[in-house]
């Protein structure tokens, strides 16, 4: 992991940042002046997106779009945010060129259509999957499965808290300084074997939307002081 730049000027690929919650956790990094690359598997998808997020920002900031492949090896650190039937595929298309940098890991491995149950897969969670598959030589961290993409192209705060789930301690506290530049209180929450509660409670979400008739519940954290 890049632990000597200061960390703005860390580069952020978005894999799958066509998508609904890829594109708008794009929007938020580049608001908060990261340099953001927006991956597909089509250039232009790609380019398509990044003209969205850049009109949404209606300044000069930092949003190139590319293949998930590009913008994996000129990242810093990489998000993954494809659904969960293409996680293995789009991991193993990209492993090499993570080597030695931090994937943050937002899949739920929701298995359609019965995505309000909790459904985990063999190694325990998505993230645990990710860490199998790219080994030592990648830190993995599990966050935003909990936040709807609705709150993220909006413009105002998001009454909901993070969990951020990690493989190292300084993959949790890169993370954590992510969440925050996205406008969003972070938790450590622990080891990545942690990630199976956080991912499994995307279901649990998912079924109170739908009898409660919402479309964005979350979380918050009580009973403790953030800043300690
Ligand atoms: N939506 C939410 O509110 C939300 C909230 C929390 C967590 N999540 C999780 O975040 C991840 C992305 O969710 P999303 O709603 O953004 O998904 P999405 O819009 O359906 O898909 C995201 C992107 O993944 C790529 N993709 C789709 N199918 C693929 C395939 N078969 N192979 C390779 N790439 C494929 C597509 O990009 P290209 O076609 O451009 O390659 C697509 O734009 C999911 O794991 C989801 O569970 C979503």
């Amino acid at each position: 992991m890049e632990e000597e730049k200061s960390s703005l000027l860390l580069t952020i690929a978005v894999l799958g940042g066509t998508g609904k919650e890829g594109k708008g956790l794009a929007y938020r990094w580049a608001k908060a002046g990261y340099k953001v690359l927006i991956g597909s598997r089509s250039s232009e998808r790609a380019v398509h997106a990044t003209s969205e997020v850049m009109e949404k920002l209606e300044g000069s900031t930092s949003v190139v779009g590319m293949e998930n492949l590009e913008a994996a090896q000129l990242a810093d650190i990489v998000v993954l945010t494809v659904p969960y039937a293409a996680h293995r595929e789009t991991l193993e298309s990209v492993k090499d060129a993570l080597k030695g940098k931090l994937l943050i890991d937002v899949t739920v491995p929701l298995v359609p259509p019965k995505v309000s149950k909790v459904q985990m897969p063999a190694a325990g969670s998505a993230a645990q999957e990710a860490k199998e598959i790219l080994g030592d030589d990648v830190q993995v961290a599990a966050a935003f499965q909990n936040i709807s993409h609705e709150h993220l192209m909006s413009e105002k705060d998001v009454d909901c808290d993070v969990l951020v789930t990690g493989s190292s301690k300084a993959a949790r506290t890169e993370t954590l300084t992510l969440v925050e530049a996205a406008g969003m209180t972070g938790w450590d929450a622990g080891p990545i074997e942690n990630s199976v509660v956080v991912e499994g409670l995307t279901s649990v979400l998912i079924n109170i939307n739908k009898q409660y008739g919402s479309t964005h519940s979350g979380i918050k954290i009580t009973g403790v002081n953030h800043d300690k």
